[in-house]
């Protein structure tokens, strides 16, 4: 309570009147006592972001024998949702026993502090500008209330800091007014009595230290003690991250070591390399706290975990148990050892995490001679490991995977973990003998309770298997089926979703035994594929075995069961007719509308032949440093409506949100989207929507796109962008010729309206970095973001990056990279973005 120290106010006797409600009687009397007073003392201060208050009104008149105070506001203001208005009340006379601030109008706030003489709330998410009134009252040691009336217009969100300009330096940047702290980095030590990380490429035991390429990443709220999860948990959590791959160069002293030859051309690795590169794949679940001054991890807490290739696994839904998934390991098919290439993710209402297996293909050996021992090229064993990228080598020695982990002799001839990444059929019997079937085991959607440090994770085989980029739900309605978007990243695969079976119920989103609630929602259901038609409609087409083409009569591949529809959810889609797509990437939701966007991050293979309406460019994007990208070399973002905008549709329209390009790139054919200097970007991959628990998720929600980009890297970083879209169709239809190779072709795409001031840079990363994985606390005031690979073109005697390192300041000595996830605050505690 603000009580001035220049009261002049003495003590009367007399009759008092005890009724202090407002009524017309105190309101005549602050109309008099207003018209004698011309100036009051007190006034209003700036604070957060907007500070407001209403007229002076005064109490007291020199008829009335009673003390009253004098109150003043200040005068009405205008905001945008999202930001902190400060209403800040003052006692100009009299003396005070109370005051208090109360709303009277407007969509209902949550005001702190209100019963003091300076309240905060948060503006509130508004489609159109909206008025909210107030009033502040003092009520004085006789008892006489005295009030005041002040109002705030809000006006609907917007994009609230300058545009970061496109960079080159080593550091991250971000707008004005903001901070960055580095977190979590690569080897930072998770439990008690793991040292501090040397960086020199000497640290062992990555089961207990951050991995390296931070990718996906959600944050769950804490309660104040203990590991329940708390939904408005701002200041504690559990942040959980994936480790996609690593910069194998820099974990080692000298760089990878191989014995015999070459990595890629049959070397034998040495066990402990190989071990500490596959510890350094998987997920973190670390607990994060926020103190009065910032965020940091706690190193020991007990619920802190690794997952790793190693970690035991489950299989959940329609393959489990299935002949494909049965190894040497798993001799029934229902257990897996370990996650690896976990790109993005998903959040889920009821606090569990989606880690994603995406480019898992490639870590696999396969000798010459597996596809004779499989039956032959069109063996449906071989149609299926040909389709998901898995060829056999020319010869038995050539490759030994990405990083030669199954070329290993461990020293416990006992020990498969290296033996597991050879798929060769090597036994004579059947699959339980050998790991020919290791790679059947990889392509899933897996899902950990972060919360029960003890709990096995479930691979979810309803999903389907593919190159899993992300798996985000879309809104939950109590009574509908949810719906999980995917993105299939490779060249020219397909969008997917899959619909529960179970229509869902909120007091799912409360259940203590989380996984079990997986099991309701994510085991059975139907899985589609989207097929995207020229005139902007689409249809989800169900894989379902014994629909449509997908029977055992099928030439391309006779599918024998759901199942084998699930393993084989590539082939699917193929003889169902889906539309090839540019990459898929990460699907986001928005909030408020339910519709779904995704990025397409490029494809250097569409070619001007091939162009469609929903994929319509294929050009040449010049590099200023010499050579160029061509086919779809910025890609775009492409989102849809769902059909009555249900989530259990079997059809929708499309349109594009925005076309990556350099904002010097042709007007007409290939910046699409009118990108200029503040929001130019090429290759989106990250895409995340605020939460709808503070106004970046409400009405008019925040949309932040990454880039993982290879394409304009000779003019700036990887970024981080932010937008406000619009709508489906909030645009119009377009005329796009791509002129590629001598060929010409034109196709009529669906665009939305330009984004322009609405699509804004927020962030440039370090040097070779990638910017992924994204998500915030509760109230949106603290934003996690990862930062991967930087410097990933460098090694120990060519150290290309110093980050994080140098985040602080230039740094005297070259520093190995480190992947790391980074926290961005408001420096005046705000909303990030708005
Ligand atoms: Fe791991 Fe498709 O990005
Ligand atoms: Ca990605
Ligand atoms: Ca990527």
């Amino acid at each position: 309570m603000k009580i001035p120290t220049n009261m002049t106010m003495a003590y009367h006797d007399g009759d008092i009147d005890t009724n202090t409600s407002a009524n017309p009687h105190l309101n005549d009397l602050i109309a008099v006592r207003y018209s004698r007073r011309q100036t009051l003392m007190g006034g209003l201060s700036a604070a957060t972001a907007a500070v407001f208050g209403g007229m002076l009104l005064a109490g007291c008149d020199e008829d009335d024998p009673r003390r009253a105070v004098t109150v003043q506001a200040g005068a009405s203001g205008a905001t945008s949702a999202g930001k902190t208005v400060t209403l800040t009340g003052t006692v100009a006379s009299g003396s005070a026993t109370g005051v208090a601030w109360a709303q009277t109008g407007g969509p209902a706030v949550t005001l702190a502090n209100a019963n003091t003489a300076t309240a905060t709330f948060t503006a509130p998410s508004v489609a159109a500008d909206t008025t909210l009134t107030f009033t502040f009252t003092g009520t004085s040691t006789d008892g006489i209330r005295s009030e005041t009336s002040t109002s705030v217009t809000v006006s609907p969100a917007r994009l609230d800091f300058t545009a970061v300009p496109k960079s080159l330096a080593d550091v991250v940047s971000v707008p004005t007014g903001y901070s960055v702290t580095v977190l979590y980095r690569l080897g930072d030590p998770i439990a008690s009595g793991v040292g501090a990380y040397a960086n020199d490429g000497s640290d062992t035991n990555f089961a207990r230290r951050a991995g390296d390429h931070h990718d996906g990443m959600s944050y769950f709220g804490l309660a104040a003690t203990g590991s329940t999860p708390d939904a408005n948990g701002n200041t504690r959590g559990l942040l959980v991250l994936n480790h996609e791959n690593i910069t194998q160069a820099y974990l080692h002293p000298n760089g990878a070591t191989s014995t015999g030859g070459a990595i890629g051309a049959g070397g034998v690795r040495p066990e402990s390399e190989a071990l500490k590169e596959m510890e350094c794949h998987g997920v973190s679940v670390i607990e994060i706290s926020r103190s009065a001054t910032a965020w940091s991890y706690v190193p020991a807490s007990a619920l802190n975990r690794r997952i790793t290739p190693l970690t035991p696994m489950s299989f959940s839904g329609p393959v489990r148990g299935n002949a494909l998934l049965r190894t040497r390991y798993s001799t029934d098919g229902t257990a897996g050892r370990g996650t690896i290439n976990n790109c993005a993710n998903g959040t889920m209402p009821w606090h569990t995490y989606l880690t994603n297996e995406e480019n898992w293909a490639g870590y696999f050996r396969r000798q010459f001679g597996d596809v004779a021992a499989r039956g032959g090229s069109t063996a449906k064993q071989n149609v299926s490991l040909a389709r998901y990228g898995i060829r056999e080598t020319a010869n038995a020695t050539t490759f030994n995977g990405n990083y030669g982990w199954a070329s290993v002799v461990p020293a416990d001839a006992a020990n498969t973990l290296y033996a597991r990444w050879n798929v060769t059929t090597t036994a004579a019997t059947d699959a339980t003998g050998d790991f020919r079937n290791e790679a059947f085991q990889y392509g899933w959607v897996v899902e950990i309770d972060p919360f029960d440090p003890a709990s096995t994770p479930r691979k979810r085989t309803a999903l389907g298997r593919m190159n899993h980029e992300g798996c985000e739900i879309g809104r939950t309605i109590a009574g509908v089926k949810p719906a999980f978007y995917m993105g299939d990243d490779a060249q020219n695969e397909y969008i997917y979703k899959f619909v529960s079976a179970t229509p869902w119920s909120a007091a799912d989103a409360t259940a203590t035994n989380r996984l079990a609630i997986g099991d309701k929602y994510l085991d059975s259901g139907t899985l589609y594929v989207a097929k995207l038609n020229a005139d902007g409609s689409g249809q989800w087409l169900p894989l379902v075995f014994g629909q449509g083409p997908l029977t055992s009569a099928n030439t391309t591949y006779p599918f024998a069961d759901q199942a084998d529809v699930l393993i084989n959810a590539r082939l699917a889609g193929d003889v169902l007719g889906a539309t090839k797509m540019d990459r898929p990437e990460w699907t986001a939701v928005n909030p408020a509308t339910g519709e779904m966007y995704c990025t397409l991050t490029n494809n250097s293979s569409r070619t001007a032949a091939n162009v469609d309406a929903s994929n319509p460019r294929a050009y040449t994007d010049p590099k200023t440093t010499g050579g160029q990208t061509t086919g779809n070399a910025n890609g775009h973002v492409i989102r849809l409506r769902e059909t009555g905008d249900t989530s259990e549709a079997t059809a929708f329209t499309w349109d594009i949100y925005a076309f990556g390009a350099g904002s010097d790139l042709d007007a007409t054919n290939i910046n699409l989207s009118g990108l200029d200097a503040t929001n130019d970007f090429s290759s989106p991959d990250g895409l995340w929507f605020g939460l709808p628990s503070n106004p970046t998720g409400n009405v008019t929600p925040v949309m932040w796109i990454e880039t993982d980009d290879g394409a304009y890297t000779d003019v700036t970083n990887c970024m981080l962008l932010a937008a406000i879209p619009g709508r489906v169709g909030d645009g119009g239809t377009r005329a796009v010729t791509s002129t590629l190779g001598g060929t010409s072709n034109t196709v009529t795409t669906r665009i939305g309206k330009a984004p322009a001031t609405t699509l804004r840079r927020f962030l440039v990363g370090p040097k070779e970095c990638e910017i992924t994985g994204i998500h915030s606390t509760p109230d949106g005031r603290s934003l996690f973001v990862n930062i991967q690979h930087p410097g990933e073109n460098g090694g120990p005697t060519n150290i290309t990056s110093s980050w994080p390192a140098n985040q602080a300041g230039a740094v005297a000595t070259p520093s190995r990279p480190r992947s790391s996830t980074i926290v961005i605050t408001k420096n005046d505690g705000g909303i990030i973005g708005l």
